[in-house]
């Protein structure tokens, strides 16, 4: 199966409905990563302020890494989850003892870092590096769900396991960088949760969920 239909069509309408992110105008693996920790748990609009402190008193990885765990820490402070201020702090030292202050360019060994899951490595790796591995969030599943027609639990192991292998699939070669953000962008503003305007979709016609009445049922999402 092919899904250039699919991608084409993401491709081609996140230039024009982009928000400009600040963090969307660079390669630098460093920006990438403090953007997405700080995005995990954490909407767009709370996190900007954060992001922009950071990058302003910290702004290579060296010196995050210098700066004294309070004063991290503290910045962090209003965020929430002050496992990820601890994580940062220790990521950062780890890039500059073990990888020579770089991070690493690729997606199994940046998986070895402190704090940095599939999302977060699949981020970096395409975004500054341009590998194909596809970023896979709540975006990509309520997408994904509803276009193709899948009902797995996405609250289940295997249920995650199936969206992972089918993004994988659909990732192009070409521009995965953009096809990523593209696809997390289309979840946050156009494939929405609760009454996406099908109307506007540029997936409308092939989307299974919107012919078969099935949006505001998918993503299934076992209760625990
Ligand atoms: N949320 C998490 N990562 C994001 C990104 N790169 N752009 C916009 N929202 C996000």
């Amino acid at each position: 199966m092919t899904f250039s239909y699919f991608t084409e069509k993401l491709l081609r309408w996140y230039p024009v409905h982009r928000r400009d992110l600040p963090w969307r105008g660079t390669k630098d693996p460093y920006i990438i990563w403090l953007s997405e920790i700080i995005l995990q748990q954490t909407r767009v609009a709370q996190g900007l302020p954060y992001f922009r402190t950071f990058v302003e008193k910290f702004p290579t990885v060296s010196q995050l890494a210098a700066a004294p765990e309070e004063e991290i820490l503290r910045t962090w402070q209003g965020l929430g989850y002050y496992s990820r201020a601890r994580n940062l702090h220790a990521c950062a030292r780890e890039i500059v003892d073990k990888w020579e202050g770089s991070f690493p360019d690729n997606y199994t060994d940046l998986l070895k870092l402190k704090g940095v899951g599939p999302y977060t490595a699949a981020a970096i790796a395409s975004f500054s590096y341009r590998e194909a591995v596809a970023v896979v969030d709540g975006n990509v599943y309520r997408l994904l769900s509803r276009y193709f027609g899948i009902y797995s639990d996405i609250g289940s192991t295997a249920g995650k396991k199936e969206f992972e292998t089918l993004a994988n699939q659909i990732i192009p070669e070409k521009q995965p960088d953009q096809y990523n953000q593209a696809i997390m962008e289309f979840g946050a503003l156009q494939c929405v949760p609760k009454n996406p305007d099908c109307g506007s979709c540029p997936l409308r016609v092939n989307c299974f969920a919107r012919k078969n009445d099935m949006v505001a049922a998918l993503p299934v999402k076992e209760k625990k």
